[in-house]
């Protein structure tokens, strides 16, 4: 366990979703690992005028909302002692003066500073700008660091100008952008399993691998979260993120070092040898569709349409899928089906891996099912997993084979589970970059998913609906290159019987 400085965490925004749901649980539950540091504060701002007692009140309720079982009463009294409140009314034009003062003279707040900006994207440029005009990011007598939330933009060129904003007060190792799928267990496992085995690294590539699938779908909607949603949707919301990076991920090639130079080379260089899809293509590479009203959980729930907030025509996509190609020697050929959706059949994230059959089928006629080809499944969530699905003969005289599948889950019981933005946290303390995004990702992702963006956008009459409840939109097996490729739904071999749609 590494030393943390004593540092100051401001978060901008903090009555929202974000700090509700993540932030103050995970800051919470570091407290009560004993994994914060000793003199660490935690200021919070929002537009509302609370005092410092009204923000104790809103943390516990938060707290007691995500434990509802209760939670450790000292840590709790630990946790209080760090939270302050700074209120930021729009209409103080002195709010970003006052907050200089606090964090420049009172000692209560040590001067390494990281300022969390859990606020809509629109308002990353005009917080940076009035902190930079204050001169509170300049680094005289601490470190003073941004964390951005995704996303980063919502194009290439506007990413371009974000990012320029940005470097008018802070240079690039004062950024953390934030992808809270790299924080997951599985994900960063995705690293460890192919880099501290040697087995599979002569099968990564285009000889052995037919395809990869990465799956990120759940059944929750919009929840709320309209005013952003509709003018995201689902490619930018988690493919130009979270997915890519996936892929990224299970395509880099082992990098010189782990450090987070080292590590984010190759991750770009994924990105840029990503075919690019022109726009004529954007039909047979991409798909989207929108959720109508369906059943989960045995519950009716309405559709996309009838959300608060949701233009009468709007065609927003809440799912998306794509099929790329990563053009470089490893991967030459080997499509890379990514699909993401909002109100599916089953919360789950996962990346399966499939092989190519043996070039003979010497034992066609040992096969009572169908043949079954290797398969490699990582599961992110909702349980972290690792399986191989392999041929065994089935015990008898007879010489029949089925699948079976090695299950090398490793999580067990006991072990710390944690939540992504808890490890996240505690890197920004710490100023390591390694899980956070480097600029040029961020914009060879653009690069990747901006041609279709700007063909979806011209085509506004028409969308795919699917029914809640379900794998979404039916058509998307026009994405897959061969008849023997489907969508893999379930991490199961009972349920790697596939659906075409
Ligand atoms: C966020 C998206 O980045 O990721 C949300 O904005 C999405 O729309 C969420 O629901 C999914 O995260 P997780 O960790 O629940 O898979």
């Amino acid at each position: 366990m590494k030393n943390l400085e004593p540092c100051t965490l401001m978060i901008f925004g903090a009555g929202g979703n974000l700090a509700r749901i993540k932030l103050i649980p995970a800051l919470f539950r570091l407290e009560t690992a004993g994994r914060l540091p000793e003199k660490m504060v935690i200021l919070a701002s929002s537009l509302e005028p609370w005092t410092r007692e009204q923000w104790l009140d809103e943390v516990t309720a938060m707290l007691n909302n995500k434990y509802p079982k209760g939670y450790d009463e000292q840590a709790f009294k630990r946790f209080r002692a760090r939270l302050h409140y700074h209120p930021n009314p729009p209409d103080d034009a002195d709010a970003y003066r006052k907050l200089h003062k606090l964090l420049d003279e009172d000692s209560t707040f040590p001067p390494n500073v990281a300022f969390y900006m859990s606020v809509r994207p629109s308002e990353f440029p005009g917080i940076i700008e009035k902190l930079g005009g204050v001169d509170l990011l300049k680094q005289k007598n601490g470190w003073r660091r941004v964390v951005i939330e995704k996303p980063f933009g919502h194009d290439l060129l506007s990413a371009q100008t974000l990012q320029s904003s940005l470097y008018k007060h802070l240079e690039e190792p004062q950024i953390y952008r934030i992808d809270h799928y790299l924080g997951k267990g599985t994900v960063q496992n995705i690293m460890v399993f192919r880099f501290a085995n040697i087995l599979l690294e002569p099968l990564w590539n285009h000889h052995y691998i037919d395809h990869v699938q990465i799956t990120q779908s759940e059944t929750l909607g919009v929840e709320g979260r309209t005013d952003y949603y509709e003018n995201a949707g689902a490619l930018r919301d988690m493919i130009q993120s979270h997915l890519l990076q996936l892929l990224a991920l299970v395509a880099m090639e082992p990098p010189v070092s782990m450090t987070p130079e080292h590590l984010r080379d190759e991750k770009v260089k994924v990105l840029k040898a990503i075919r690019p899809i022109t726009q004529n293509a954007v039909h047979a590479h991409a798909f989207r569709g929108q959720y109508a009203g369906g059943t989960i959980d045995g519950k009716t729930v309405p559709g996309y349409m009838e959300a608060p907030g949701v233009a009468p025509d709007s065609v927003t996509e809440t799912y998306a899928a794509l099929k790329l190609f990563v053009d470089n020697w490893r991967w030459a050929g080997v499509p890379f089906y990514l699909r993401t959706g909002k109100r599916m059949a089953e919360n789950s994230s996962a990346i399966s891996i499939r092989f190519k059959s043996p070039p003979q089928n010497l034992l066609r006629q040992a096969q009572h099912e169908r043949s079954h080809p290797n398969w490699i499944l990582l599961g992110i969530q909702p349980n972290d997993c690792l399986k191989m699905e392999l041929q065994v003969k089935v015990p008898g005289l007879d010489l029949n084979t089925r699948t079976i599948s090695l299950d090398a889950t490793y999580h067990k019981g006991g072990e710390e589970n944690y939540d992504a933005y808890e490890g996240l946290l505690l890197d920004v303390m710490l100023g390591d970059h390694s899980l956070f995004l480097r600029i040029d990702e961020v914009e060879w992702a653009w690069r990747v998913v901006d041609p279709v963006l700007k063909v979806w956008s011209m085509e506004r009459d028409f969308i795919n609906a699917y029914p809640a409840g379900s794998w979404g939109p039916r058509g998307t097996y026009r994405l897959f290159d061969r008849d023997d490729q489907f969508w893999r739904h379930s991490l199961d071999i009972d349920g790697a019987d596939l659906q075409a749609y």
